[in-house]
């Protein structure tokens, strides 16, 4: 078990943080008393706007994740002049590419959801260990544990998310570093607006609320988990699939086939 995270007074920062998921954590952060809360996204204008609806603890910055120099300056400015950050959310994401999807899709979404990680890991956790330990958040997917039916470059990139964290948990634990990962099933945001008649989406049962998300997250950083499953569903079927893969995927088959004919009637 990791470290407890106690949210009051410490600096946050959320990537993806202007809507969706990343808007539910830092509004949540801030009611649990977080002193600061850094709303980052590459859309400056969102990022603005959402800051302040949040109010005065709220500070917007514009950074593309996968600009590992912007990543950079990014954390030597907020670490100058606003605080040590406590708290990273690696939050951003995106839904790109159908099915096999496009070479496009594959580049877009390892840099998101892979490398935006990476940067983060070497510029900010050498930080936190010289002042004694910090946290990272991995926002990853239950496609990163399961998978995602309709689009490869997604599932298999936050599988990649996934197994990142867990080789940062294993290898920055000695330093006080401690990391979380949150695998989220369905979550009514913008990433799944025109997502109704998807595989994923049928399959996937209940959507939660971003609001749903951060309440989970809350709860598994005070209880110092690293696996935060805001669908319980998520964790039997992962159970399911790691004690016996073979009959996980022919299960998953089946239901891929049903799920096939009936949207082809
Ligand atoms: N919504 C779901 O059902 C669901 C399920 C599982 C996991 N997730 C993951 O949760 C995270 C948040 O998703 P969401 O549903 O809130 O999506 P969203 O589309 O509502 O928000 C994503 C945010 O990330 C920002 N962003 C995208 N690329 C960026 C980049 N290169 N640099 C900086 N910011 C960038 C966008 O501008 C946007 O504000 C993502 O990592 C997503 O993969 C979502």
């Amino acid at each position: 078990m990791a470290e407890p995270f106690s949210i009051p007074a410490t600096t946050v920062v959320v990537t993806g943080g202007a809507t969706g998921i990343g808007r539910a954590l830092a509004e949540r952060f801030l009611r649990e008393g977080a002193a600061h809360v850094v709303v980052a996204d590459r859309d400056a204008e969102r990022a603005q706007a959402t800051a302040a609806e949040l109010g005065a603890r709220a500070h917007p910055m514009q950074v593309d994740v996968t600009d590992e120099a912007a990543v950079n300056a990014t954390i030597t400015w907020i670490e100058s002049e606003i605080a040590p950050i406590d708290l990273w959310c690696s939050n951003a994401g995106v839904g790109r590419g159908q099915g096999l999807g496009q070479d496009s899709d594959w580049d877009t979404s390892w840099r998101v959801h892979v490398l935006a990680h990476v940067y983060v890991a070497r510029a900010l956790l050498p930080r936190m260990a010289q002042r004694g330990g910090g946290h990272l958040l991995v926002t990853a997917s239950a496609a990163g544990l399961l998978t995602n039916l309709d689009n490869a470059p997604y599932s298999v990139t936050k599988h990649g998310a996934v197994a990142l964290a867990e080789w940062l948990a294993i290898r920055h634990a000695d330093e006080g570093i401690d990391v979380s990962c949150l695998c989220p099933q369905g979550v009514n945001t913008e990433m799944t607006a025109g997502d109704a008649g998807s595989a994923a989406t049928r399959m996937g049962g209940e959507y939660l609320e971003p609001a749903d998300v951060a309440d989970s997250v809350v709860a598994a950083l005070h209880e110092g988990r690293f696996l935060i499953l805001p669908h319980p569903s998520v964790a039997e079927f992962e159970r399911k699939r790691t004690a016996d893969r073979d009959r996980w995927l022919a299960g998953m088959r089946r239901a891929w086939n049903k799920l096939r004919h009936a949207s082809a009637r």
